[in-house]
């Protein structure tokens, strides 16, 4: 697939992260695992550089994303993450061209399965309840 990067441009990108962190803040439900977020200028610019290179555009941030360790600590879930691509598919529609905003929130929904997939392998993981536990 062809990169929208270029076609979308740096600035919309900016623009589209600015908007969505701004209605995260106030949103019901997803306003309470972004109360960790301290410094909101940090998590925009790191957002967008994470979104201008998943939409092919050149790196310019030294930055190690650590996405599946962060969703776990900031206590993720397929109910949040619906929410979570509910707003992102309004402010995408309301900000980006039609055929531009299809292309990119492909990409969200599927980084939004990797992080539903991760999370049910941890939910696994859980060590078993006491009362099932039997020595041997
Ligand atoms: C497809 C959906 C999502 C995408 C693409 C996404 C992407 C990201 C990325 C790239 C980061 C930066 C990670 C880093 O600094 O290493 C981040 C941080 C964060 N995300 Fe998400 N996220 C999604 C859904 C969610 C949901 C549903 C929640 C709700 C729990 C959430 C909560 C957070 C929080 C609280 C942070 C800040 C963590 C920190 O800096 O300590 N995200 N997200």
């Amino acid at each position: 697939m062809q990169d929208i990067a270029d076609a979308i441009g740096r600035e919309r990108v900016a623009l589209v992260v600015d908007r969505f962190y701004d209605r995260i803040r106030q949103h019901p439900s997803l306003q309470y695992p972004f109360a960790s977020v301290h410094d909101w200028p940090a998590h925009k610019e790191i957002l967008t550089h994470f979104w201008w290179v998943t939409l092919g555009g050149k790196r310019y941030l030294d930055y190690s994303y650590q996405v599946a360790g962060k969703h776990a600590e900031a206590g993720f879930t397929p109910a949040l993450l619906a929410d979570w691509l509910a707003l992102f598919r309004e402010i995408i529609q309301a900000e980006i061209p039609a055929g531009l905003a299809a292309g990119w929130l492909e990409r969200a929904e599927r980084i939004g399965q990797s992080l539903t997939y991760m999370h049910e392998v941890a939910q696994r993981r859980q060590p078993l309840p006491p009362a099932l536990f039997k020595p041997a």
